[in-house]
């Protein structure tokens, strides 16, 4: 099979070398060449180039793009797709005035979605998750990593990863699996947190190793959940056991939780709404991505992750959804790539380049994904006609995408 784009009116995001990953000031660059064709072959971009130049190249199917864009389909480094249900009733009751942290002080939250959760087939879970899969590989999604989380015993979080990884085998989209091992303290533990710490480190991380079902290791550090002593716990376990961290960090309270990312090496910390000058520094010195998720700002009403102070110190940063129940139910990535523009004062290509390579370089999959490069997997997004890449950051709130390309095949 082979496919040839005509007529692209911007070819986004078009890398002659394959970088892996853009900080600072080089955010700012996106490469972008118009008047443009892409010729795929298989599930890989073989060629692309100035439309003056594409006499002689034949596909078996041929797309006009003529007036739209090209650019290479989202990465979304974190959500919590799979979940059971949702909590629109615990969304009416923060509008009508309680807070997150009260509906998760009186039971609700976390372990609203969890006892859901363990009260539901895993086939019934796996079509819940079809579906969100689905809606957002049509917004554009390409990669996804997935957590599980709303188990909070080792019988449903298995059961999680198990459906993640039905999903990464059902769907052509690149899928990574995370397991979020201390994501809310159990019923069933109160006032024992050590011992469900135990209960991960000896039996969870074990189980899940044994089935292969996580790449990484996750851990919601936060004043009421888990602690710096309880996270270094969990991730010494998790790499022992060989999952790499990636972390939930800052998003009530900044208290040590980047640097004790990156003294572990985290691939990512994410959230970052709270930040300090210390963990500027920690990760100044580090291979560590930051993640921010301006969609569960905007849904919470807490503060945006400060990318202005992150990038203008010369570090990388990635855009990604947090699709979940509690704190962002949208799993859509253009909404979130101009949140970041709007609220953020990210530009327009800082933007994209956090929500594709750096991404990428979230997942580790940056060698394979995230830009428009020979050898890449083709997986693109051709926007309906528009007058520019930054229109789709501009004009928020509707949808511009005509047809997304995954592994080489229009996704239907
Ligand atoms: O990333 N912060 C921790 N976990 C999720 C939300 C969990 C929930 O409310 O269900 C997040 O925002
Ligand atoms: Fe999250």
């Amino acid at each position: 099979m082979s496919i040839l784009i005509t007529n692209i009116k911007e070819l986004v995001q078009v890398r002659e070398h394959n970088v892996t990953i853009v900080k600072g000031k080089d955010m700012k660059d996106l490469p972008v060449l118009k008047n443009a064709y892409l010729y795929i072959e298989h599930d890989t971009i073989v060629e692309y180039g100035s439309m003056n130049d594409v006499d002689g190249i034949e596909a078996e199917e041929t797309i006009d793009a003529t007036g739209k864009i090209v650019l290479p389909a989202w990465c979304d480094s974190h959500t919590h797709l799979v979940y059971a249900g949702n909590r629109v009733q615990e969304f009416v009751d923060r509008i009508n005035g309680l807070s997150y942290e009260d509906i998760a002080n009186r039971g609700g939250g976390i372990l609203n979605s969890a006892e859901t959760l363990q009260n539901t087939s895993e086939e019934e879970l796996y079509k819940q998750a079809v579906e969100r899969l689905n809606t957002v590989i049509r917004l554009g999604t390409g990669a996804i990593e997935i957590k599980s989380g709303y188990g909070l015993t080792v019988e449903a979080e298995l059961k999680m990863l198990r459906v993640i990884k039905r999903l990464k085998q059902d769907f052509p989209v690149k899928v990574k699996p995370t397991l979020l091992a201390a994501h809310a303290l159990p019923k069933a533990y109160k006032n024992k947190k050590t011992e469900f710490i135990d209960l991960i480190v000896n039996e969870m991380i074990p189980a899940v190793t044994k089935e292969r079902l996580a790449t990484y290791i996750d851990v919601f550090c936060e004043k009421g959940y888990f602690d710096l002593e309880d996270t270094r716990r969990v991730l010494e376990a998790g790499t022992q056991n060989g999952l790499k961290p990636k972390i939930h960090v800052n998003q009530f309270n900044a208290f040590g939780g980047v640097a004790l990312g990156t003294e572990f090496n985290a691939i990512s910390v994410d959230h970052l709404e709270e930040m300090n000058p210390e963990d500027i520094e920690a990760l100044k010195s580090s291979e560590t991505m930051p993640v921010a998720l301006p969609g569960c700002s905007y849904f919470l009403g807490i503060p945006y992750t400060p990318a202005r102070t992150l990038i203008d110190a010369g570090l990388p940063l990635a855009l990604a959804t947090d699709y979940n129940p509690g704190s962002t139910p949208s799993g859509n990535m253009n909404f979130v790539v101009s949140a970041a523009c709007i609220k953020m004062k990210m530009t327009p290509e800082e933007a994209i380049n956090a929500a594709t390579i750096n991404g990428a370089y979230a997942m580790n999959i940056s060698n394979m994904y995230g830009s428009i490069c020979r050898g890449k997997k083709a997986n693109v997004i051709i926007t309906k006609p528009i007058p520019s890449y930054a229109y789709l950051t501009y004009a928020f709130g509707e949808n511009h995408i005509d047809t997304v390309i995954i592994n080489g095949r229009t996704f239907e």
